[in-house]
């Protein structure tokens, strides 16, 4: 079974997109083979800043590997050092119906927050669908979000194979359920555009000041909460084990926890999670040569890969 997904390297990493999909990708590596990838290209839809792209695709390259993703176990690769799957993605662009791309959310809702309406926003999911078929990817871990992009790859794929046979593998999407929307500490959709995130490697102090910030009602100390309707409960049960959560919401009911010492509580929590793949991280980032290698190394093979899909698809679009 081959696993595959893509992060756009657009900023610091934050929680949601740590569970949502990093953790789900780290332990993907144990169950078939993982492919994992930095979505560059994708990127240039939002940043037009070439230093700044630059430096943000070595440090998600960096976040990856402290995080958890094994380059001896998974293939990790900077989408834009395999350009022929934008190749891949004009042969598909030209089976795609715009209606589909019409339909989709996620491009009205950039457009809302003023990213530049380009054609390259427009047929973002396109892109994604060549990622996805280039590599005939079974399964694709990803946030509720980015749930309509891989029912478009099935779309595209479907209308693909056809016109021209059966080439291409249909992918699934695989959401859980309770990750599906980390919330964030305004208690929304936890985002890098909402402005409330809780970053992975930002420094203790910041991490704290997030942590304290977390919006919460304003029921007394004293008095009972209901642990499902804070986000402080929330984020704790997604990184605590099973009694130690049980435990918090037992205090939450009984009444006599201020949301302020639950933070703490929460605090400390995410601090020990993250101990050792902050300090991984300090080393990585200490090994530009390493990082480098690494980066080469998912190329080569990420392309011995895909070439031979693509050759199909040549093949049979008549080019070759
Ligand atoms: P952002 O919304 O901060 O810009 P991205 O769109 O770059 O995040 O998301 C990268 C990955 O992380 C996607 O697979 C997405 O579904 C997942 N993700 C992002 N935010 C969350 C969240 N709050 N809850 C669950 N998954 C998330
Ligand atoms: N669009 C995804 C996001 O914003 C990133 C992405 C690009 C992706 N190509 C992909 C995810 C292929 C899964 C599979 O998060």
């Amino acid at each position: 079974m081959r696993i595959l997904s893509g992060i756009q390297p657009s900023g610091k990493l934050h929680i949601g997109n740590y569970l949502g999909m990093i953790r789900p990708m780290v332990r993907a590596q144990e169950e078939g083979e993982l492919f994992c990838f930095i979505a560059n290209m994708h990127s240039l839809t939002s940043i037009f800043d070439g230093k700044q792209m630059h430096q943000h695709i070595t440090d998600a390259l960096i976040d990856l590997l402290a995080l958890g993703i094994d380059p001896d176990k998974a293939i990790l690769w900077v989408q834009s050092d395999v350009p022929e799957v934008a190749e891949l993605t004009w042969y598909l662009n030209c089976v795609t119906p715009v209606g589909l791309l019409q339909r989709c959310h996620s491009y009205k809702d950039k457009v809302a927050r003023s990213i530049p309406a380009s054609n390259g926003l427009f047929s973002y999911p396109v892109l994604m669908a060549a990622d996805i078929l280039m590599y005939s990817s079974n399964i694709v871990p990803v946030g509720q979000d980015q749930k309509q992009h891989v029912e478009v790859t099935r779309d595209i794929a479907i209308k693909f194979n056809e016109t021209y046979g059966d080439i291409l593998t249909l992918p699934e999407a695989r959401i859980k359920e309770e990750l599906a929307v980390i919330p964030g500490t305004d208690g929304q959709k936890m985002s890098k555009s909402y402005g409330n995130t809780i970053d992975i490697f930002a420094p203790e102090k910041q991490l704290r000041k997030t942590v304290m910030s977390i919006v919460t009602d304003s029921t007394p100390v004293e008095a009972p909460k209901d642990p499902d309707r804070n986000a402080v409960y929330l984020l704790y049960r997604l990184f605590a084990a099973d009694e130690q959560a049980l435990d918090l919401a037992k205090r939450f009911r009984a009444g006599g926890l201020g949301y302020g010492d639950a933070k703490k509580e929460l605090f400390a929590l995410l601090l020990e999670h993250f101990r050792d793949c902050r300090a991984k991280r300090e080393r990585i980032a200490a090994d530009p040569s390493y990082v480098d290698a690494i980066r080469k190394k998912g190329a080569d093979k990420a392309r011995a890969v895909g070439l031979p899909l693509l050759d199909k698809v040549r093949n049979a679009v008549g080019v070759r």
